[in-house]
């Protein structure tokens, strides 16, 4: 079976329990899954029944999508994505893209952590992506192409959807919620990165950094799915002596959801 196949079987089963049009794919990021606790009525679909889902590399780390309503609009979160760090090839970080695409999902909203490159950012603080510098090792569309999927050569130049940028940041700024527009490095990790690799990375234009995203981005520009991706600035590398821990990212991401759940919440009464 094709790639464009197993996205096709994973949606035909997704279809059965699934039976209205999907506005938004929601991916959730690290520690954001509480996105999905606003979904009225909400079914579970755990990742392992889907045909075809990547299998979770670690032990007891359950993803699913959960389907269900957030405000007027019909979503699906994903709760749990897969990264190339953990040794996911291209086509496996991406196919739950590709399944969104063949569910004919409208929009897609990512979601994601990250450190802060620019000296104006703080922790706690969300940036509205508006473009992105990829220093991924591999592009997820290498290979063949399938012309089913998409495109053979998608343009990035307009995959961060400008109206629903500015309708979100709008949304954010009358809430108080401190945030900004910014350009998101990504690069595979899993290691954090030195200080003068920091410095570098905002030398060339960054003023995020994560290592997630833009995969998934590249295959919705293929496929030409409306991006709006919001980063949590979860760890300042230049405040003194620091050292980025996974609990630092995850308790600065968990506040920090709460913002988006609120944004997404007003921009889902649109
Ligand atoms: N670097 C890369 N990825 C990250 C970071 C970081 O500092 N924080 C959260 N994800």
């Amino acid at each position: 079976m094709d790639l464009y196949e197993k996205a096709a079987s994973a949606s035909n089963f997704l279809q059965k329990i699934i039976h209205s049009e999907i506005s938004y794919g929601i991916v959730a990021g690290t520690g954001l899954s509480g996105l999905a606790d606003d979904i009225e009525n909400p079914i579970e679909i755990p990742y392992d029944d889907i045909p075809h889902f990547p299998k979770p590399t670690v032990e007891g780390h359950v993803g699913k999508m959960v389907y269900g309503k957030i405000g007027n609009h019909y979503v699906l979160v994903l709760r749990g994505r897969f990264h190339y760090y953990e040794g996911y090839s291209m086509q496996e970080v991406t196919f739950p893209i590709r399944v969104l695409k063949a569910l004919a999902v409208k929009r897609l909203i990512i979601t994601n952590a990250t450190g802060l490159l620019n000296p104006d950012f703080d922790a706690g603080h969300l940036v509205f992506v508006e473009d992105h510098i990829n220093l991924f090792p591999e592009n997820p569309l290498r290979g063949l192409n399938d012309e089913r999927l998409g495109l053979r050569f998608p343009a990035l130049s307009d995959v961060y959807n400008q109206k629903m940028l500015r309708d979100a940041h709008a949304i954010a700024l009358g809430l108080k919620i401190k945030s900004h527009r910014g350009t998101y490095v990504g690069l595979q990790g899993p290691s954090l990165e030195t200080p003068a690799e920091y410095k570098y990375l905002r030398s060339i234009g960054g003023d995020v950094v994560g290592m997630s995203t833009v995969p998934e981005v590249i295959v919705a520009a293929q496929c030409e799915l409306p991006v709006l991706c919001i980063s949590v600035c979860t760890n300042n590398p230049y405040k003194d002596g620091a050292k980025t821990t996974i609990e630092e990212v995850l308790e600065v991401a968990n506040i920090a959801g709460e913002k988006i759940r609120k944004i997404i919440g007003k921009l889902l009464l649109q």
